[in-house]
C-alpha cells in the first residue's frame, strides 16, 4: 500500500512539474515584428545526440544539459565541448543543412551565447516562432521549461534571468510520437530543429500584450489586454487615422478593455482589393502598430459570403517548403514566391496545409490578397483520440494559432482536422476542438477536411462531424487512388445530409515534370492535367460546391512516397515541381479559375 501512496504522490508531482514547466501559453506578445527585439538568429552551436547522453538519466532524472553536469562534481567532461561543436543556422531545419541529417529523427542540442543590456523599467521575453517537435529550454543553466508542437510560437519571460552575457541551450527532439499532434504517421518531411526565428522581445514594464480588431459589417469591435504589475484602471489610445478614429478607452482593474467604433465609410479587405488600415494602440509609455484589414465572412445555407457577397474559393493547397532547395524554413522572399505562384494561377484562396505556417505567410496573404485556410496537424487515423494530453495539446495549438493570427483578415477558415476516421473517440475529440475554436473566435468559419471513399458512384457527405462545422470540406481522389481512372470522375454524383457549403479540399494526381505521354498513363503530365480538368468539370455539377483546393501547389518531400522512378521520396502531385517548373496541370487549373472569376463578375 505504501508503494501505491508514494507512486501516486510522484505522479502528482510530475504532472505539476509538467504544467509548471510548460511555456507560457495564456500569454503571447502580440505583433513581435513591431517590438524592439534582440536578434538571436544566425550561427548557433549544435550537438547531435542520438544516444541522448545530454539528458542525465539517473534515478532522480535530472534533465540538465551536459555543460551543467560539469558542475555536479562529475569531473571535467573530457569528451565534450560546445565551442568546437558543429555550426548550425537558426532559423533552419537541420535536415537541409547537413546531408548526414537529411533523414535524422532524434535528439539534438543547440547553444547560443548572446549579450544583453538589461534596462530597468523593461521586461524581456524569450520568443520562439517554432521549434519542431519537442524542446527543453535552458538559460544560463536554469531550465525555463519545455514546449511540445512544431508549428506554433511560444515564449518564456526572462526579465529576472537575463544577464549581460547569456548562454541559451535547447534540447530539440523531432522523434515522431504517438500521443503528439501530428502523431507518428504523416505525409510530409519531418524537418527537425529551430525552424523559425528566435528573439528576445523587449517591452515596457506595463505593455500592450494583445489587441483584437473584428469587423461585423457595420462596426469595429475590439479589445485590448494591458499586462501590468499594477492593477487599476488605465487609459489606452486607439488610433485608425484613415478612418478618423482616435479614441481613448479605459481598462478594467485587470487591464482589459473593450471598444466599439462605427466608422463612416470603410473599404473592406478582399482578394481584389486587400485594403488594410494603419492601426495603433498606445498608452503613456507603450505603443504598437500594424496594418489590419476589415472584412466579414459568413455562410448562408450553401453560400459563403465575403463582405456579404457570394464568393467561390479558387484555392490551392500548399506545404511550408521552399521552392528550390527543400527546407521547412521560409524567409520573406521564399514565402512570397510560394504565394505568388498561387496568385499566378488566379487563385484567391490558399490552404496552408497541414499545420500553422510561419507568420510570414499569413501576413503576406493579407497584403497579397489571398484568403487563407489555417489548420493544426490533427491528421489521419493514428492520432491518440482517447488521450487527454493529446486533446489538451490540440486546444493549446488552436489557441496559440488564434492568438498569433487573430488580426489577419486573410484567414477566413480555421480547420481542426484532416482525414480522420469516423469513430466515437474522434468525434468527441474533434467536437472539443471545435468548441475551443468557437470560444476563441466567433468571426471565422470552422471546417475540417473530411475523408470520403476513393471509389466512384454516388458519394454522400454524411460524416456526423458535419453537424458542428460551418463548411464541409472533402478530400477526393477518385481517378487516382482506387480502381477508377480520370475518365470515371464525372460519373461521380454528390449528395449531402447538410444544407451547408462544400469545398473540394483536396484532389490531385501524381506527375513527374517532363514525363509526357497519353492522358490515361499514370505519372504523365497529361494524366494529371486530365484528372484536374475532369474533377473541375465534376465540380460544376455540385450545386452546393463553393470552392476547390487541388492537392498541391508544389511537389514536396515525404518519406512515404517510394516509387523509385517517379517519386523517390517526393510527393509528385504538385502543379509545379520542386524547382518551380510548371506542369501542364498548372495552366489547366489557371484557365478554370479565370473562367470561374469571369462568370462570377
Ligand atoms: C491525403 C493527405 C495529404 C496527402 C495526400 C496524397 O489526402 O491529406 O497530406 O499528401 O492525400 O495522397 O498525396
Amino acid at each position: 500500500m505504501k508503494f501505491l501512496y508514494r507512486y501516486s504522490f510522484f505522479l502528482l508531482l510530475s504532472v505539476l512539474f509538467i504544467q509548471s514547466s510548460q511555456a507560457q501559453y495564456n500569454s503571447l506578445v502580440e505583433n513581435i515584428y513591431d517590438r524592439e527585439r534582440i536578434d538571436l538568429n544566425g550561427t548557433w552551436k549544435f550537438l547531435l545526440d542520438p544516444m541522448e547522453t545530454g539528458i542525465i538519466k539517473r534515478k532522480y532524472r535530472r534533465d540538465f544539459p551536459a555543460d551543467e553536469v560539469a558542475k555536479l562534481n562529475e569531473g571535467p567532461l573530457i569528451e565534450y565541448e560546445w565551442d568546437s561543436s558543429w555550426d548550425i543556422q537558426v532559423p533552419g531545419d537541420w535536415n537541409s543543412q547537413y546531408k548526414e541529417l537529411e533523414w535524422y529523427e532524434g535528439l539534438a542540442w543547440y547553444r547560443k551565447k548572446f549579450e544583453a543590456k538589461k534596462e530597468t523599467g523593461f521586461r524581456y521575453f524569450l520568443y520562439f516562432e517554432a521549434v519542431n517537435y519537442k524542446s527543453d529550454v535552458y538559460l544560463n543553466g536554469e531550465k525555463l521549461g519545455m514546449h511540445e508542437g512544431g508549428f506554433t510560437p511560444f515564449q518564456f519571460e526572462i526579465t529576472d534571468k537575463i544577464k549581460s552575457v547569456n548562454s541559451l541551450v535547447l534540447s530539440v527532439d523531432n522523434k515522431r510520437v504517438t500521443d503528439g499532434i501530428p502523431a507518428a504517421d504523416f505525409d510530409w518531411w519531418n524537418y527537425g530543429g529551430i525552424t523559425r526565428p528566435v528573439w528576445v522581445i523587449k517591452v515596457p514594464n506595463e505593455f500592450i500584450e494583445e489587441y483584437t480588431f473584428e469587423y461585423d459589417g457595420e462596426k469595429i469591435n475590439g479589445s485590448v489586454v494591458l499586462n501590468s504589475a499594477s492593477t487599476g484602471k488605465k487609459k489606452i489610445r486607439i488610433e485608425i487615422p484613415e478612418l478618423r478614429i482616435k479614441e481613448t478607452v479605459e481598462t478594467d482593474k485587470n487591464g482589459y478593455a473593450e471598444f466599439v467604433f462605427s466608422p463612416q465609410k470603410i473599404t473592406t479587405w478582399s482578394p481584389t482589393n486587400p485594403k488594410r488600415y494603419e492601426v495603433s494602440v498606445s498608452t503613456s509609455n507603450d505603443k504598437v502598430s500594424e496594418l489590419i484589414g476589415f472584412r466579414t465572412i459568413e455562410t448562408k445555407e450553401t453560400e459563403i459570403l465575403l463582405n456579404g457577397e457570394s464568393v467561390f474559393l479558387r484555392g490551392i493547397c500548399l506545404h511550408e517548403e521552399a521552392i528550390g532547395k527543400p527546407t521547412r524554413t521560409l524567409n520573406w522572399e521564399t514565402a512570397e514566391e510560394l504565394l505568388l505562384s498561387a496568385k499566378g494561377m488566379n487563385a484567391n484562396f490558399v490552404r496552408l496545409a497541414h499545420y500553422p505556417h510561419t507568420e510570414k505567410m499569413t501576413r503576406l496573404a493579407d497584403s497579397l490578397g489571398l484568403m487563407v485556410w489555417s489548420e493544426i496537424p490533427v491528421y489521419w487515423e493514428d492520432m491518440d483520440y482517447k488521450n487527454p494530453k493529446t486533446l489538451a495539446l490540440g486546444k493549446q495549438m488552436i489557441t496559440t494559432n488564434y492568438k498569433r493570427d487573430k488580426n489577419r483578415a486573410s484567414i477566413i477558415i480555421w480547420s481542426i482536422a484532416n482525414e480522420t476516421p469516423i469513430t466515437d473517440h474522434r468525434n468527441a475529440f474533434l467536437k472539443e476542438l471545435i468548441t475551443t475554436v468557437r470560444e476563441n473566435d466567433q468571426t471565422r468559419l470552422v471546417s475540417a477536411a473530411l475523408k470520403v471513399s476513393h471509389d466512384g458512384g454516388v458519394k454522400n457527405i454524411d460524416d456526423p462531424l458535419g453537424k458542428y462545422l460551418d463548411v464541409l470540406s472533402i478530400n477526393q481522389y477518385v481517378g487516382w487512388y482506387g480502381n477508377d481512372y480520370p475518365d470515371k470522375i464525372t460519373d461521380v454524383e454528390w449528395e449531402s445530409n447538410y444544407n451547408k457549403p462544400m469545398l473540394l479540399s483536396e484532389f490531385g494526381a501524381g506527375a513527374l515534370a517532363g514525363n509526357y505521354g497519353d492522358r490515361m498513363t499514370r505519372w504523365t503530365e497529361e494524366f494529371q492535367a486530365y484528372f484536374i480538368d475532369e474533377t473541375m468539370k465534376m465540380g460544376t455539377s455540385i450545386p452546393f460546391l463553393r470552392g476547390t483546393m487541388p492537392w498541391v501547389l508544389k511537389d514536396f518531400r515525404t518519406p512515404r512516397r517510394y516509387h523509385g522512378a517517379f517519386q523517390n521520396y517526393w510527393n509528385r502531385k504538385g502543379f509545379i515541381d520542386e524547382n518551380g517548373v510548371h506542369k501542364q496541370a498548372y495552366d489547366v487549373l489557371k484557365n478554370w479559375y479565370i473562367k470561374i472569376e469571369d462568370e462570377a463578375n
